[in-house]
């Protein structure tokens, strides 16, 4: 039986300078796989079910606690000295839970089912506590655990107080604990400063012992979920491993990745079965790619939805939907707030921004829609675009169903071109189109009308009379 979940509860340390980053952003809010350290740690927990979450903030805390508002309690901890120095403070916090977690809030590959099993081995030890090991091929700037002849637990040695004896031990504190609630109380109070003034949690190991009591210890299966960041090499190599316990287990839920070396996947990224992720493509934030889409090579898609069967090739997407059976790309552009009908084919060299696109609407080759409502099956010709900000404002476009947009059309906002109407090759629209008619020139007028004015001059071979092509079914 693993302790009650009700009466377990987590303290976050995460109020360090994080001096080894050498960064003006607070260590645990540097992103990982997409989201601050932080939030994976404290998402680890949630999904343990440990829900009283308690983060003690310190340097950078007006960040720190802006990243969690809504999640956890902060507690500040000033000065900073040292991990024991910042439970203690944390300690009223957490007045009414039995068995108290205390974690790293920069060792971001900790998983819910590590507590769970941390859980279930504090309980069944019957310790007053028990932490998390793992055996590190190098364990350079760990603490080292100390085992006595029965291997059991008696210190943790700090990386700066190992000797030619305790350097080369491989097995490391994961910083990872769990702790009988009403001894720690008493025992923190004991803990005195090392050299340096800091009071370290690890003493409680040896307060533990001298007290007669049991430590436990839970060994990581994975290595990597002891993982700690204290400067950038190590949060790169915690990139590089996060990405691939994502990808792996987006490939065990049946989504082709065929090369997980070149994809990103960030955490929370949602793939529906049978979906196909081609190289060197980049999924991030909220987005969620549906069953049978084959996204990339190549492509960048972040906070997005992608539809069944869509292909995005060689393209950027953000902030976008896309229905389904839709091919966008090569190098198309799709920024905030295209909403993209189902079949549409969105082309070479397309950009499309907060306007929606009726399905079966067709837009290649070198164009831009923006601020526009496109009804469905529409052809926008060839470099085609909508002037849709007038130096101080922007404004809207509207195209009825059916209608053809000739190739090099400019559409003055706000404008609207009626369903089924006709754009001459090189139109310039400043005045609304009614249906089904046909407009060329600059400006663009009917073309019956441009058909019967007489000519300018007969004899110059510029001015004239024929009519001006239509241009728009030469570009599809
Ligand atoms: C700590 C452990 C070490 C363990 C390692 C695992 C101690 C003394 N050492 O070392 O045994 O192997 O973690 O990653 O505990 N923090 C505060 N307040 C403070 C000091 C630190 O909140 O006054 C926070 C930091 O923000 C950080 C965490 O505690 O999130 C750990 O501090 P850090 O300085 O990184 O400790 P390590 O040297 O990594
Ligand atoms: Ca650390």
């Amino acid at each position: 039986m693993s302790a009650p979940l009700n009466t377990t509860a987590a303290i976050v340390l995460a109020a360090g300078q994080g001096t080894r980053m050498r960064s003006r952003l607070p260590k645990v809010l540097h992103p990982l796989a997409g989201r601050p350290l932080i939030h994976h740690v404290l998402d680890a927990l949630r999904d343990a079910g440990i829900e009283r979450q308690v983060v003690v903030v310190g340097h950078g805390a007006d960040a720190v606690e802006a990243a969690i508002a809504g999640r956890a309690i902060a507690v500040l901890q000033e000065p900073q000295r040292g991990t024991a120095d910042a439970v203690r403070v944390a300690l009223p916090s957490v007045a009414s839970a039995k068995t108290l977690v205390v974690t790293m809030g920069d060792v971001p590959l900790q998983t819910a089912e590590l507590y769970a099993m941390l859980l279930r081995e504090h309980t069944t030890g019957d310790a007053v506590l028990t932490l998390v090991s793992a055996q590190l091929a190098d364990p350079t700037g760990y603490g080292r655990i100390l085992r006595g002849d029965d291997r059991t637990v008696s210190a943790i040695v700090e990386e700066r107080d190992t000797d030619t004896d305790t350097r080369d031990i491989g097995e490391v504190n994961a910083g990872i604990y769990a702790f009988n609630l009403a001894w720690l109380r008493e025992a923190i109070d004991r803990i005195t400063p090392s050299d340096l003034g800091e009071l370290y949690l690890t003493d409680v190991v040896s307060l533990a012992v001298n007290d007669g009591h049991r430590v436990s210890v839970l060994e990581a299966e994975d290595p990597d979920d002891a993982m700690g960041i204290n400067d950038r090499v190590a949060l790169a190599a915690a990139e590089e491993r996060m990405r691939r316990r994502i990808a792996e287990a987006h490939m065990r839920n049946g989504v082709t990745i065929v090369d997980p070396a070149t994809t990103r996947i960030d955490a929370g990224v949602e793939i529906g079965q049978d979906a196909r992720i081609e190289p060197w493509t980049i999924l991030e934030g909220a987005t969620a790619i549906a069953s049978d889409a084959i996204i990339g090579p190549n492509t960048h898609v972040r906070d997005s939805r992608i539809g069944p069967r869509t292909r995005v090739w060689s393209s950027v997407v953000e902030e976008s939907t896309v229905a389904e059976d839709v091919w966008i790309g090569p190098f198309a552009h799709l920024r905030p707030g295209a909403d993209i009908g189902a079949r549409c084919r969105i082309g070479n060299f397309a950009e499309v921004k907060r306007s929606r696109l009726g399905a079966g609407t067709q837009q290649h080759h070198f164009s831009y829609l923006g601020d526009a409502e496109i009804g469905e099956s529409v052809n926008i010709g060839a470099g085609s675009v909508t002037a849709n900000f007038d130096g101080a404002a922007k404004h809207r476009t509207e195209i009825g169903n059916g209608a053809k947009i000739g190739v090099d059309t400019m559409m003055v906002a706000p404008v609207t071109i009626g369903e089924n109407a006709v754009t001459g090759a090189g139109a310039v629209v400043t005045r609304d189109v009614a249906p089904g008619k046909t407009v060329v020139g600059m400006p663009a007028r009917p073309i019956e009308l441009r058909r019967s004015k007489p000519p300018v001059d007969a004899g110059s071979p510029s001015a004239s009379t024929a009519p001006v092509p239509s241009g728009a079914d030469r570009n599809s």
